[in-house]
């Protein structure tokens, strides 16, 4: 199968929703790669399929829990101080989301645990496969929806109700939280 590595940004620092949406593509790449390892790997593990589900690993390892901060200490907050009807709109979906997020990682977790052991052993038994084919469709159903309010309620909202000097700071600290220069770019 072929292996693609996320997609370079193609947003900046100084779009930070648009840079949110791009990390949105990620996920849903990545969610399919791991969908696709755990349907279609054969076993042992060849090296193709290892590759693709270690690259996937490390972008939920790394890469997604940083999008989760980018949205839980830099976007909701600025939304929550809001004082706009349309803010308030919006501030109802932010818990619905932050649950979400919390329901994720523990699916997440769970994926973690099978593919350690598969990695290290080089093959899965059918009982975990099944687990771990239902549990990331479990995810796949999760981050439609979530994915779908954030791309299509609440970044726009934010996208008009932050002025230019708050989106500045939320791409400042998404930068910071990648050790980034905001002023090089992702
Ligand atoms: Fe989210
Ligand atoms: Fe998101």
């Amino acid at each position: 199968m072929a292996i693609q590595i996320g997609t370079t940004p193609q947003a900046g620092f100084d779009e930070p929703i648009e840079l949110l949406m791009d990390c949105h593509r990620r996920v849903e790449h990545f969610l399919d790669t791991l969908i696709r390892v755990a349907e279609k790997a054969p076993c042992p593990l060849p090296d193709e399929y290892r590759r693709a589900l270690t690259t996937a690993r490390h972008y939920f390892d790394q890469a997604a829990p940083r999008h989760t901060e980018d949205e839980e200490d830099s976007l909701f907050p600025r939304l929550r101080a809001m004082d706009d009807p349309e803010a308030k709109k919006v501030l109802a979906r932010l818990k619905a989301l932050e649950a979400d997020h919390r329901t994720a990682r523990v699916d997440h977790e769970r994926v973690d645990q099978v593919t350690d052991r598969w990695l290290e052993g080089g093959t899965i038994d059918e009982d975990s496969r099944r687990e771990l084919i239902e549990v990331l469709h479990r995810l796949r159903r999760l981050y439609t929806e979530h994915i779908r309010l954030e791309d299509e309620e609440v970044f726009p909202a934010a996208q008009r109700l932050l002025d230019e000097q708050q989106l500045q700071a939320i791409g400042d600290e998404m930068a910071r939280r990648r050790d980034i220069d905001a002023e090089r770019g992702p």
